[in-house]
C-alpha cells in the first residue's frame, strides 16, 4: 500500500484536504496540499507587490516553498517564514485564481509536484493532479459537493476558528472561484476521464473516506 499515488481533485471547500489528510494518515501515505503552493505564492506576489511574474518566480527562489509535519499537523513555509495561517487569509483567497491562471507559475509549482510524487506513496489533492501533475496516479478520485453544502461547510468552519462570514458572500466567493477555476486556459480544474466521481453532499466525511480507502485497498 505505501507505495500508492492517489491523486484529489475538485472545486473550492469539496472536502478534498480534510479526505486526503486523514487517508494518509490511515493509508501511511506522505500527503501534499497543491492548494496551499498556489496560495503560498499570492502571498508573496501581495505581501511584496510583485507585478510581473518573473518577479514572483525570482523571488520564489528565495524564498522557496517548504513543507514541515508536526504533531499539530503540516506547516507551510516560504523560506524561514510560516505562512501557514496567512494563507487561509480572506485576501489571498480573493486573489489566487488569479496567480493559478499563469502558465509559467503552474509550470514551476507542477514540476515541484511531480518530483515530489515521482516514488509514490502519497496523496495530492488540488485541482489539476489527475489531469496534469499525476497522469499515471493509481487512484483518480473527483471530489464534488453542492455549491450550498460547500459553503455550510465553510460557514461552520469560519464560526468555530472565530472568522465573521455573510454566508450569501462566501456561497457567492465560492462560485467565483470554480468559475475562474474551470474555465481558464491552463489546465482547468475538470475530471479525468479515468477519475471516480464521489459527490460528498450531504454524506459524512468518514464515509466518503471509507469509500476511497476501499477502493486504494483493491488496487
Ligand atoms: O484548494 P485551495 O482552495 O486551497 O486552492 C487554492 C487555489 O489554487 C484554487 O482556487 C485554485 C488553485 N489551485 C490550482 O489551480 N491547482 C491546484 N493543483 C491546486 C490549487
Amino acid at each position: 500500500m505505501s507505495d500508492i499515488t492517489i491523486a484529489v481533485d475538485g472545486p473550492a471547500s469539496s472536502g478534498k484536504s480534510t479526505v486526503a489528510k486523514l487517508i494518509a494518515k490511515d493509508l501511511g501515505l506522505i500527503y501534499l496540499d497543491t492548494g496551499a503552493m498556489y496560495r503560498a505564492v499570492t502571498y508573496l506576489s501581495l505581501k511584496y507587490q510583485l507585478t510581473t511574474t518573473e518577479e514572483i518566480l525570482a523571488r520564489l527562489i528565495e524564498q522557496p516553498i517548504r513543507f514541515e509535519n508536526t504533531s499539530s499537523g503540516q506547516l507551510v513555509f516560504l523560506g524561514d517564514e510560516d505562512v501557514t495561517r496567512v494563507i487561509r487569509e480572506h485576501a489571498v483567497t480573493q486573489n489566487v485564481s488569479k496567480i493559478a491562471a499563469i502558465k509559467e507559475i503552474r509550470q514551476a509549482l507542477v514540476a515541484i509536484q511531480q518530483r515530489f510524487g515521482e516514488n509514490g506513496g502519497v496523496i495530492m489533492d488540488g485541482r489539476d493532479i489527475g489531469t496534469v501533475v499525476l497522469t499515471g496516479a493509481d487512484l483518480k478520485i473527483f471530489l464534488v459537493a453542492s455549491v450550498e453544502e460547500r459553503a455550510k461547510r465553510r460557514f461552520k468552519e469560519n464560526q468555530a476558528k472565530g472568522i465573521e462570514t455573510d454566508f450569501d458572500q462566501l456561497k457567492a466567493e465560492i462560485k467565483e472561484r470554480d468559475r475562474l477555476d474551470s474555465t481558464r486556459k491552463e489546465s482547468p480544474l475538470k475530471q479525468a476521464e479515468d477519475a471516480i466521481l464521489v459527490d460528498t453532499t450531504g454524506i459524512s466525511i468518514e464515509t466518503v473516506v471509507k469509500k476511497i480507502e476501499d477502493l486504494a485497498r483493491k488496487i
